[in-house]
């Protein structure tokens, strides 16, 4: 996710994109960067890191003051966040500058035939081909910037939301969007264009929320959209009723709930681009084909939440590629004498990838030769940087200290790998690999489908708001889904919270159960491994009989667990190795509400950070 701003007015355009993109740093932070159009042309200044770097490069060498200006703070996708990554990009010959969110999934081809034109690319970002193609366009259609960008967008696959300047054209600011955000801001007199509300929200309130494949044209006194065709196209206005900081969150009360609705679309931006005629495309990873055939062990280490994903990965890599796979506590792994060597592929799984235990953990792999791949979703951080090879999670900035988009994709980017294996292993054939990804690329529609029922486990979470400890059962893939729940319960509501596996009950924590006491159950799909779901409703009837009350989740139409379950949260029907991705978000509002209920800073929660970077 990037923050987007575009501005045409009689103010200070580098004064209202600067603080537009303050307003929407939460999006970004890995580079900044404002292009103006001023008398002599356009004018750009973009820096590294957070905002405040270019801030301080702005205010050491001033940018002309106009009233047309786009500014961008970057979540990098293609490329590292660097001083020539960063946006905005300038066309060759300096007459466009452009400002990109998104992923253009045929960059490469675009590059190919640009460099073959002998036009020199410097970045290695998927948006610097976007201003060269406006150049070429631009003389062709008389140097009508709307036109140019239809023109351009309807070349482009993938996602994206794309805001564009040129130096001769001192009052009209064109952008496009697919698959990504785009609002406009109408103002008297001037106009806005953001990511969302909030970089605008102090200037004006009336906004207008674009749709998918339109192009906008924004001057001082007027807003025309139409779509890739030129056809002029219906819009939304509304007003904004949040106030600046509540614009931020999107108009959620907490990032954490954000984050939770986030989840479909951060589940969709991790598949995307990385699946192409029923293959696996995963050359990011740059680990070259043949060290991944000569691997004879798999090793995730990751703590936290990132453990749990590393432990759902464990059945679905050992299933489709036969290759035995451990899952270790990053802060455990290097005290216990691992065995790795050259034939040990360690994958670490990390959000913010700068936990030091999984630092460490790395590194102690490395020294005994194995390969190491990361998972992770902040570009350039120290566990990618420090790894042979890394596939980023594209779940965008997780602000919320407590994990839930991250954890996600971790489990869906760690699915690719898996499969990416038993492609290369050969254990699987391309049309079963096939199988999984067309799977895969259903989730995030039937995420949303679970997401309808937040409004029924935010009621169970208030009825249980007394309670002082909860249990957890899951059985397969479901064990490391109650450990999630549980650890967000813990986290959250700072209260006692328990995961088990289901089978295990009966062998001493049956003990616990008392009159009332809630129990949570992640029951497997009927249609996977039947026995696994028979096993299941066994244990909600044992410790039902002995006074717990069931909150049970189970998948639509399943009518065996219905007579046991004093709280039913149904999901949709999912594969047995893909249903973590549903049943864990009614786990995660679960934890919310409570912690909520009971007054608690949700997304800031006592005695935590975001990154723990210290063993
Ligand atoms: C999960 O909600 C917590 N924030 C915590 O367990 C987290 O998953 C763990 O600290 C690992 O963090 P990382 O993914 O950034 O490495």
């Amino acid at each position: 996710m990037c923050g987007i701003v575009g501005y045409v007015g009689p103010k200070s355009a580098v004064d209202v994109v600067v603080a537009g993109l303050k307003r929407l740093e939460y999006r970004g932070y890995d580079s900044a960067g404002v292009a103006v159009v001023t008398a002599d042309g356009l004018s750009t200044r973009k820096k590294a890191g957070k905002l405040v770097n270019l801030q301080e490069m702005i205010a050491a060498d001033p940018l002309a003051d106009t009233g047309i200006g786009i500014g961008h703070t970057r979540w990098a996708t293609h490329g590292g966040p660097t001083d020539t990554n960063a946006h905005p990009h300038v066309s060759s010959d300096g007459s466009v500058a452009v400002i990109h969110n998104g992923i253009i999934e045929n960059f490469a081809e675009i590059r190919a035939e640009l460099t073959a034109l002998g036009i020199e690319l410097r970045s290695e970002t998927d948006t610097e081909v976007v201003a060269h193609l406006l150049q070429i366009v631009l003389p062709t259609v008389d140097g009508d910037l709307m036109e140019a960008m239809r023109r351009v967008c309807r070349r482009l696959s993938g996602a994206f939301t794309l805001v564009a300047i040129v130096a001769d054209q001192p009052d009209v600011v064109v952008a496009a969007r697919r698959n990504s955000p785009l609002v406009v801001g109408r103002g008297v007199g001037e106009n806005f264009l953001a990511s969302d509300v909030s970089a605008f929200i102090e200037h004006t309130r009336h906004a207008i929320e674009l749709g998918q494949d339109q192009v906008v044209r924004i001057t001082r006194d007027g807003v025309t959209v139409t779509d890739f065709d030129g056809a002029t196209a219906d819009v939304t206005e509304f007003e904004v009723t949040w106030d600046a900081a509540a614009a931020e969150r999107g108009g959620y009360d907490l990032f954490m709930l954000k984050e939770i609705a986030e989840q479909p679309k951060a589940v969709a931006d991790t598949l995307l681009g990385r699946m192409s005629s029923g293959a696996l495309t995963l050359d990011e990873i740059r680990i070259p084909e043949e060290q991944f055939r000569d691997v004879a062990k798999v090793v995730i280490v990751a703590c936290g939440t990132a453990y749990h994903a590393g432990m759902i990965a464990k059945y679905a890599i050992e299933h489709w590629t036969r290759i035995p796979c451990e899952v270790e506590l990053a802060s455990e792994f290097r005290y216990r004498d691992p065995i790795v060597n050259s034939k040990s592929l360690v994958i670490a799984i990390s959000q913010s990838g700068e936990t030091m235990d999984t630092i460490m953990a790395l590194r102690h792999a490395k020294e005994q030769g194995a390969k190491v791949l990361a998972i992770c979703n902040t570009r350039g951080a120290t566990i990618p940087r420090e790894s042979d090879g890394v596939l980023y999670t594209n779940a965008g900035p997780e602000i919320a200290v407590a994990s839930t988009k991250a954890f996600l994709t971790q489990v869906v980017a760690a699915y690719l790998v898996g499969l990416y294996l038993a492609q290369i292993h050969k254990t699987k054939f391309a049309d079963e690999i096939n199988a999984v990804l067309t799977q895969l690329d259903d989730m995030p529609r039937r995420i949303d489908l679970v997401l309808d029922t937040t409004e029924h486990v935010r009621q169970v979470a208030r009825d249980l708001s007394n309670a002082t400890s909860v249990l957890f059962l899951g059985r397969h893939v479901g064990y490391p889904v109650a450990l999630e729940g549980a650890l967000k319960l813990k986290e959250l509501a700072y209260m006692h919270a328990e995961g088990f596996a289901a089978g295990e009950l009966k062998h001493g924590p049956i003990a616990l159960i008392e009159e009332g006491m809630p129990v949570v159950v992640v029951v497997p799909p009927k249609t996977g491994r039947d026995v696994l779901h028979e096993k299941i409703v066994s244990n909600i009837q044992e410790v039902r009989a002995r006074g717990a009350k069931t909150i049970v989740i189970a998948e639509e139409g399943d009518e065996a667990v219905s007579a046991y379950a004093d709280v039913l949260i149904r999901i949709p029907e999912a594969p047995t190795l893909l249903q973590p991705l549903l049943a864990t978000v009614p786990l995660q509002i679960l934890a919310c509400e409570m912690a909520t209920a009971k007054g608690h800073d949700v997304d800031m929660p006592r005695n935590l950070a975001k990154s723990v970077t210290v063993e």
